[in-house]
């Protein structure tokens, strides 16, 4: 687990390098790294005025959206349930990345990124979700029922929105990234041209807000989809399940208006 985990650090530095020489002029035309601009988040802001970023599930989704995050200035704080495990994972983002505990992250995210296996999600909510109240929860896992067992099934059925919101009660959930592969996600961030659509849905107006700049940030365009009963229509097996399309292709496809 550990030479894995070592192995993916080290690929994830190379990527960085590559992704920062990509996108280094925009960042510094826009002095956006420079003054922590990004970061400025309204109703997700911390008491010192920057959105702060705790990821649960420091793997692929979780470990790729970090690095993405740290380089465009946002204080982000990886987690495992063996923190002694990402040291190698944080050396190779830089930053300062904070590593901790699920607990943790929880506790330093305004913002609070869930990236584990569907299946665990359950727990997860029963032991946190008093203490992710109010605050913006993004949920990116997909039920797997080879994976996750049947719970999957079920959530499969009534759409990931649905399902999760039971999960995590009282949070201002947010569904995105779960229909972006994680090689997409680190080879497409920032790319040149069109960029690639994230679809969104949440209930809360103000969170999908805070998420879509995140979106932006991590080097992607957001779509909103609608309320959390819409995530059903970017779950696995939609039709615009994990493929590459640009924000009028997705909206297309999703008969959604076309952009202003
Ligand atoms: N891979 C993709 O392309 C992709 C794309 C979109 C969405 N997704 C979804 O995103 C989620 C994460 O996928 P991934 O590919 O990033 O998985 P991954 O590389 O296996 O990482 C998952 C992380 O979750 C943590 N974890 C595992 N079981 C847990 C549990 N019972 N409780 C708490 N944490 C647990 C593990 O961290 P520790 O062991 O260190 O605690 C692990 O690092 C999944 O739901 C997946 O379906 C994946």
């Amino acid at each position: 687990m550990n030479v894995e985990r070592r192995r993916f650090g080290q690929w994830l530095a190379g990527l960085r390098q590559m992704r920062l020489l990509r996108h280094a002029a925009t960042v510094a035309a826009i002095g956006v790294a420079a003054f922590g601009l990004p970061a400025l988040a309204g109703a997700a802001n911390s008491s010192a005025g920057v959105t702060r970023i705790g990821i649960i599930g420091a793997g692929k989704m979780g470990g790729t959206l970090a690095g993405l995050w740290a380089d465009a200035g946002y204080p982000v704080m990886i987690s495992s349930r063996d923190p002694n495990a990402l040291a190698s994972l944080a050396q190779s983002i830089g930053h300062g990345v904070r590593v901790g505990a699920p607990a943790n992250a929880v506790a330093f995210g305004d913002v609070v990124v869930i990236a584990v296996p569907y299946g665990a999600e359950p727990k997860l909510g029963q032991e946190f979700s008093p203490r992710l109240g109010g605050k913006v929860v993004i949920d990116l896992g997909n039920p797997v029922p080879a994976r996750d067992g049947v719970m999957a099934v079920a959530a499969r059925r009534e759409g990931t929105g649905v399902a999760s919101s039971k999960f995590f009660p009282g949070v201002r959930l947010v569904r995105a990234f779960n229909a972006i592969t994680w090689v997409d996600l680190r080879k497409n961030a920032h790319r040149a041209g069109d960029l690639q659509a994230i679809p969104i849905a949440s209930n809360d107006q103000a969170a999908i807000a805070i998420v879509a700049r995140l979106v932006r940030a991590a080097g992607f365009a957001p779509v909103v989809v609608g309320p959390l009963s819409s995530a059903k229509r970017f779950d696995v097996g939609s039709p615009v399940y994990v493929k590459d399309l640009t924000v009028s292709q997705l909206r297309a496809k999703l008969g959604l208006p076309a952009a202003q």
